[in-house]
């Protein structure tokens, strides 16, 4: 047996750990918690579906978006579920399925306004904290390596250039979203920015962090770039007494 096999095996069932995936749009961020969930056997949770389906709330509501006083009341009143899916999550919205219509641009965009208020991230960070509570994920988002999951056993922070993420995002809307690649950028850059420069858990590499940019890299590339970290990661010495 071979040692990656070995070390696979070791800790294939039951598998307790949590993977912290941290970064911005377009990095790569769904497709490769997906696959490191099924590689190790550990459950995908997306954690910016939960602001999604906050901010379609809010937008059903009619509310400011820069108001927190409505939204966290509205927050008071709100039960977010995420279940696991074959290919993503799947959202209910006080009880209603709402995973479909939680990727366009005016749900994208409210969500990473909402997001900037300390109290619906506290609200947000307590549900997510109840979720990977019992270990065996991957966590994927803004801030689990640094807020949510301080103590992740793993946590990676993918990054690449605004450029390739935006031409990312374009490729995956595909002709129907009828969109110019430089309007998606421009709509990257500006949340970026305001994901970036929040004052409550700014999008940031956790100091203990493995950086992985896959501007030069296809998504597969990547792929296996993560799943060796994760491996290595798993194999450290002190690691295993946690496990
Ligand atoms: O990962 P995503 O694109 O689905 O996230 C949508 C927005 O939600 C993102 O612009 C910022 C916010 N978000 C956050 O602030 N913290 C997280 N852990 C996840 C998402």
């Amino acid at each position: 047996m071979s040692a990656e096999e070995s070390s696979l095996r070791s800790f294939e069932p039951g598998l307790k750990i949590i993977v912290a995936i941290d970064g911005p749009a377009g990095a790569g961020k769904s497709t490769i918690a997906r696959h490191l969930a099924r590689h190790f056997g550990l459950l995908n949770l997306e954690t910016g579906a939960m602001y999604r389906a906050f901010a379609l709330k809010a937008l059903r509501a009619e509310l400011p978006l820069d108001e927190s006083f409505g939204l966290v009341r509205l927050a008071a009143e709100t039960t977010i579920r995420l279940e696991p899916g074959e290919e993503e999550n799947r959202v209910l919205l006080d009880g209603e399925d709402v995973t479909g219509l939680l990727r366009n641009q005016i749900v994208t965009d409210a969500a990473s306004r909402v997001s900037v208020f300390p109290a619906v991230r506290a609200w947000m960070v307590r549900l997510q904290q109840q979720l990977g509570a019992g270990g065996g994920v991957v966590m994927e988002g803004r801030d689990i390596g640094t807020v949510v999951f301080p103590h992740a056993e793993v946590k990676i922070f993918l990054d690449a250039a605004p450029e390739v993420r935006g031409l990312r995002r374009f490729d995956q809307l595909g002709p129907a979203a009828a969109v110019q690649p430089e309007e998606v950028i421009r709509d990257l850059r500006a949340r970026d920015e305001r994901d970036r420069n929040r004052a409550d858990s700014p999008l940031k590499p956790a100091p203990d962090a493995v950086l992985l940019d896959s501007t030069h890299m296809t998504l597969e590339q990547a792929v296996e770039a993560a799943e060796a970290i994760v491996a290595a990661q798993l194999n450290q010495p002190h690691r295993g007494e946690m496990l």
